[in-house]
């Protein structure tokens, strides 16, 4: 087999704010993956950076006083240090605030305007008089012109959910200085996406990005592609865009840009890799950006066609992944879920989360819930219990009884041989990401190992008399079952792997070592390798993420939440008190699901007909497709609100509403009543 040339990225994280538990699912599954790839023998290289620029960047460092630079140095100082701490091991991690990064940005710009790809003309934006800048939708305030409620952002209503233009709010001012916005014209550069639409519409089927993802991107292109806007006038954090004093590359023209010079920075320190080797056209090399479902748009249109237009490359794969969510929620603040990288260092080791997640996580968008319960019972299940334990239970007769040494003689031929011949399997698995699986395998062996052990019972055997070539046999045995067991786990649990190396005194663990056993090897003296998860220290991480974090802005620039389509990111629900006659107004009724279909185009949706009782029917859109086929509900009765005013969505009328409850993509279970309860029944 060939080996491969492999340039990995994970999407850079910006530099306002820590690391969380939900940037963590990205940075670990992509590490993953890349220590799979090098443990199997391929040439990978792994980079990142801090993504520095934009507004949202410069006002974080403008509050604590501070210039961005010096910001984002203090930001950066942290990150590399908990990266580091959980094991997320780049190979560069760099900035878009470089010299690189300026110097490719420039020439990709120019490239495209050169070939006709950029366009310019004014526009009219809302203008901060006073601190004298352009205002993102973001950063404007006011009463929504439909319901009144105030303090509501530019583009639309928490309350109502009315979407709206901020010229449209009412008593609007500017969250940065107070002053109410005025309107002014300014020119702005346009990368003419629309001139990528035959090459877009053939790239996103060509396996870069699964069908999932691609389905998603189809209503976009079927819809005609805009122009985008890559500039914003000064002031702005950000470079200046060649020939036009004044404008700056907009944030996300630039960050993609990164990814290369991340990767230009590391070639010019290391003599093995040479960047045109990887980003020229025709490369043979394969290049995998991991990245989060809101950032689809960025990763999947605008960059494939800069990169199009510019004569590079284009990705190999795009992998995107769901969203976190905390012991069912979205990560909140004020419920101790909002879990920073530093919190849980201070109280958990980063193993526990490393391989919870790998617990989890499959090639599919789902949402993935951190459930900290689920976490200590699997943790100390799987690994404790199953794993550390093959070895605990085996080591101290070896050194006891037997000076250190293994047996020369392999007992179990036949079971090393089901393990070894699994290497293939669980290589395919972690390839495809599809970590979930991979650990199920494993931990398959574990259990068939321990059952051996249990039936051989080398405690017993222990006590004998003359049996000391089967005890001997039986532990050397139950050592090799747990390495091998290690080398399958490696990509995960690098420091456990570690720890295992040691003890057995050898070299690192390749995956290729599967394929041999030690035998007369000498082991040294087994020292713990993992400790069990412990409930209460969980508990203290909880209530340290209380109290931690005051003043976290976490913003996204507005193109990327209002682009990431409203279908895949739920807003938090607010629930205040309300009054019983608030309650009575809800029509609930129990109804029957007579039909169920797949909506075309829709990601997440799926079709209801319900029946509600004296002969009428409902048709409605429920948000449930990840977690039901239609096939599954036909039949089925459930609860839904009957009274909800008739919604026009972009596939027909929907009229109310089913309820459902869990957190979220294949965890999501519509209500079912008791059997009696027949449609149309009030439920109350
Ligand atoms: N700076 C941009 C990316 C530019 S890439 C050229 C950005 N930064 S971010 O800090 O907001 O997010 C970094 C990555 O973490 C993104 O891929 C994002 O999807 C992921 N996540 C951030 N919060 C997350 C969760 N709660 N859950 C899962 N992934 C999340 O976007
Ligand atoms: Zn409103």
């Amino acid at each position: 087999m060939s080996q491969r040339k492999i340039l990995v990225t994970s999407a850079l994280p910006y530099a306002n704010g820590p690391l969380h538990m939900g940037h963590l699912v990205e940075y670990i599954q992509t590490d993953i993956w890349v220590r799979f790839q090098k443990q199997f023998g391929n040439t990978c290289t792994y980079v990142c950076a801090d993504d520095a620029h934009g507004t949202a960047i410069s006002l974080h460092a403008e509050k604590q006083g501070i210039t961005p630079e010096e910001s984002v140095a203090l930001i950066n100082k942290e990150r590399v240090r908990d990266f580091g701490e959980f094991m997320v091991e780049f190979d560069n991690y760099h900035s878009t605030h470089s010299p690189e990064n300026q110097t490719l940005s420039e020439a990709i710009y120019l490239k495209l305007k050169e070939k006709g790809h950029i366009a310019s003309r004014s526009i009219t934006q809302a203008y901060d008089p006073e601190k004298e800048m352009f205002l993102a939708d973001r950063y404007i305030k006011g009463e929504c012109p439909k319901c009144g409620t105030d303090d509501q952002y530019g583009d639309n209503c928490e309350k109502c959910g009315a979407t709206y233009s901020p010229a449209d709010l009412k008593n609007a001012r500017s969250t940065i200085s107070g002053a109410t916005p005025i309107e002014k014209d300014s020119e702005h550069f346009f990368f003419k996406l629309s001139d990528f639409g035959d090459f877009l519409q053939e790239w996103t089927r060509s396996g870069t990005i699964s069908d999932e993802i691609a389905n998603k991107l189809a209503e976009w292109l079927d819809a005609g592609l805009q122009d985008w806007d890559i500039s914003r006038d000064a002031p702005y954090f950000g470079f200046e865009i060649p020939g036009e004093p004044g404008k700056f590359f907009y944030v996300w023209l630039d960050a993609p840009i990164g990814y290369m010079a991340a990767f230009e920075n590391l070639c010019q320190k290391r003599d093995d890799l040479n960047f045109d080797e990887y980003w020229k056209k025709d490369s043979d090399c394969e290049v995998h950006h991991f990245i989060g479902k809101d950032i689809v748009n960025f990763h999947c249109l605008f960059w494939p066609a800069m990169l199009k237009g510019a004569d590079y490359r284009t990705p190999t794969a795009v992998n995107v992944h769901g969203y976190l969510t905390v012991n069912g929620e979205k990560m909140s603040k004020s419920r101790g879920t909002f879990i920073t990288a530093r919190t849980w260092l201070d109280h958990l080791d980063p193993e526990y989360l490393r391989y919870y997640y790998a617990a989890k996580l499959s090639n599919r968008i789902d949402d993935l819930d951190l459930n900290t319960d689920d976490l200590v019972q699997r943790v100390n299940s799987d690994l404790v219990g199953k794993v550390v334990n093959i070895a605990s239970r085996n080591a101290g007769f070896i050194k006891k009884r037997f000076g250190g040494k293994l047996s020369s003689n392999n007992m179990v031929e036949e079971l090393t041989a089901d393990f070894q011949q699994a290497g293939d399997r669980i290589a395919a698995l972690y390839e495809n990401r599809e970590f979930s699986k991979a650990m199920r395998e494993i931990m398959a062996l574990a259990d068939k190992a321990n059952a051996w052990i249990d039936e051989v019972k080398p405690w017993v055997v222990a006590k004998e008399e003359g049996k000391d070539q089967e005890l001997h046999d039986i532990c050397s045995a139950g050592i090799n079952l747990f390495r091998l067991l290690m080398i399958y786990l490696k990509p995960v649990l690098p420091g456990m792997a570690a720890k295992a190396e040691a003890f057995l005194k050898i070299e690192p663990l390749s995956w290729a070592d599967s394929q041999t056993v030690l035998l007369d090897h000498e082991v040294a003296k087994f020292k713990p390798l993992m400790t069990r998860v412990e409930s209460d220290k969980v508990a203290a991480m909880i209530e340290a993420s209380k109290e931690v974090l005051a003043q976290m802005a976490e913003q996204k620039p507005a193109e990327a939440a209002s682009l990431a389509s409203n279908e895949w990111l739920e807003k938090e629900p607010v629930a205040e008190e309300i009054k019983f006659d608030d309650f009575a107004k809800v029509d609930l009724r129990i109804a029957k699901i007579v039909n169920a279909e797949h909506v075309e185009g829709a990601g997440k949706l799926l079709r209801l007909t319900l029946d509600i009782g004296e002969a009428e029917t409902r048709n409605i859109f429920a948000g449930i497709k990840s977690a039901y086929a239609p096939e599954a509900l036909i039949g089925k009765h459930t609860v839904m609100v009957a009274n909800l005013a008739p919604r026009k969505m972009k596939f027909g009328v929907s009229e109310g509403m089913v309820l459902a409850a869990g957190p979220g993509g294949s965890d999501l279970w519509i209500l079912e009543p008791h059997e009696g309860a027949q449609p149309g029944m009030r439920v109350m």
